[in-house]
């Protein structure tokens, strides 16, 4: 397969990125040496007009494709009537209480706009509900960029439990000592650390599928166990599942319901806006009380956002037609079955992880639990094998495919056309 074409424009456009952007980036974990102009259902294009079918899907939001009708329609409309207001908009009071409908663990919701803040929020609002200061995360989860959720997300060199390493420059050194951290999918580690520190902590947050990895049988169950055993809340970090793995999330795939949970990504359609949501007593810490309830602070410019509420509410719509989540499983098992089938045949260790609607590749032949199991993972080569799939026509980011309901026969198809020839030349 020939070399993507790059044309005077989009070398140009990189080269004033590497002018004007640190690094030539915008920070994110996905190729920078293209610049996209733009999505249209599973597909994208870069700026020289070469095509990719997209498994980025703008790290995640873009759940029912690049520029859904029903979604620019909508947009539209709400475009017309202004962007923004500060005050409360009809859209989010609905949005709000689709989520609640939806979500198991709901009964109220505050809006952010970001994931990062979503999740900085509602460890906020459990320190305040329960007076006491130390968060629980697990090794490996990621929470976006707060200075909390960036404690052990990918440590080179991890700590004996529970101690926490910070993974960026300019985190103060004080919140080490307000960080627990814990390692997924080993409940009895963790429920040793909730019992010995339970009197000093706010509460637990884990992705309930940590990253592409699912939680073992037992281990949601155990934690929602532990965890209201000695009365801390837990919170789902349901950024990335919420809406995605069922209409109610992880939580109601898995099964297991807790205190709170962040949204994010698919909930905006492509747009700035997260959520918390979560049970009414925990949440009601975001209102100024006369009853002497510690008031959580959240002010946000853009707190439910207009344009993001009607874009979320027309996602929403789209998926809750029926068979959509069965043909969404449907395409994401096929396309985990035949690259598992591609890699045995390839007799390369290698393990296709996660669930249908999220999953990658990890080259290991140990068995995957979480972020220890992983750490001698051969990265370079799922490195090289992306870079191999974007000369074939497949744009990704580092560590996962996330499939569309709009990725349909032809894309599995050809997707699977370039694994076979992406893998021939990883073997050589
Ligand atoms: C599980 C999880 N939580 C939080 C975030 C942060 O979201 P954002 O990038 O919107 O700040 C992400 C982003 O990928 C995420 O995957």
């Amino acid at each position: 397969m020939a070399k993507r074409t790059v044309s005077d424009r989009e070398s140009q456009a990189l080269e004033k990125a590497a002018a004007y952007l640190p690094g030539g980036s915008n920070g994110n974990t996905v190729t920078m040496d293209m610049v996209i102009r733009g999505g249209r259902g599973p597909r994208v294009w870069d700026l020289s007009g070469n095509e990719y079918i997209d498994y980025a899907l703008g790290s995640g939001p873009m759940l029912i494709g690049h520029a859904n009708p029903e979604v620019v329609a909508a947009v539209s409309e709400q475009l017309s009537q202004g962007t923004t207001y500060f005050g409360l908009n009809e859209h989010a009071i609905l949005l709000a209480e689709e989520i609640v409908k939806a979500v198991p663990c709901a009964e109220k919701v505050r809006f952010a706009s970001s994931g990062t803040e979503a999740t900085f929020f509602a460890m906020r609002a459990v320190r305040a509900y329960r007076g006491r200061d130390k968060i629980l995360k697990f090794e490996g989860g990621f929470h976006g960029m707060n200075d909390y959720g960036l404690m052990s997300m990918a440590p080179s060199k991890p700590l004996d439990f529970p101690a926490p390493t910070p993974d960026s420059s300019g985190i103060p050194e004080s919140l080490q000592g307000d960080v627990l951290v814990a390692p997924f999918n080993d409940i009895e580690t963790t429920s040793a650390i909730i019992e010995r520190y339970h009197e000093e902590l706010a509460g637990v947050i884990v992705e309930p599928l940590q990253r592409i990895i699912p939680p073992a049988p037992g281990f949601l169950e155990g934690l929602r166990d532990v965890t209201r055993r000695f009365h801390v809340p837990l919170i789902f970090d349901e950024i990335v599942t919420g809406f995605r793995f069922a209409y109610g999330g992880a939580q109601e795939l898995y099964g297991v319901t807790p205190d709170m949970c962040t949204l994010g990504k698919a909930v905006a359609g492509g747009f700035p806006l997260s959520a918390v949501a979560g049970s009414a007593d925990i949440m009601e810490h975001f209102a100024p009380s006369d009853l002497g309830t510690p008031f959580v602070m959240q002010e946000g410019t853009l707190n439910g956002n207009p344009i993001a509420s009607v874009a979320g509410l027309a996602t929403l719509k789209v998926l809750r037609r029926e068979g959509t989540y069965e043909r969404l499983f449907a395409t994401g098992n096929r396309l985990k079955e035949a690259l598992t089938r591609l890699l045995y045949q390839a007799e390369m260790p290698a393990q296709v992880v996660g669930e249908a609607p999220m999953f990658d590749v990890i080259f290991t032949d140990h068995e995957i639990t979480n972020y220890r199991s992983i750490l001698d993972r051969d990265q370079p080569k799922v490195m090289r094998f992306n870079e191999l799939l974007r000369e074939r026509g497949i744009f990704k980011n580092h560590s996962k495919y996330y499939v569309s309901t709009t990725h349909g026969d032809a894309e599995v198809e050809q997707t699977i056309s370039a694994w076979k020839s992406a893998l021939e030349a990883l073997d050589v």
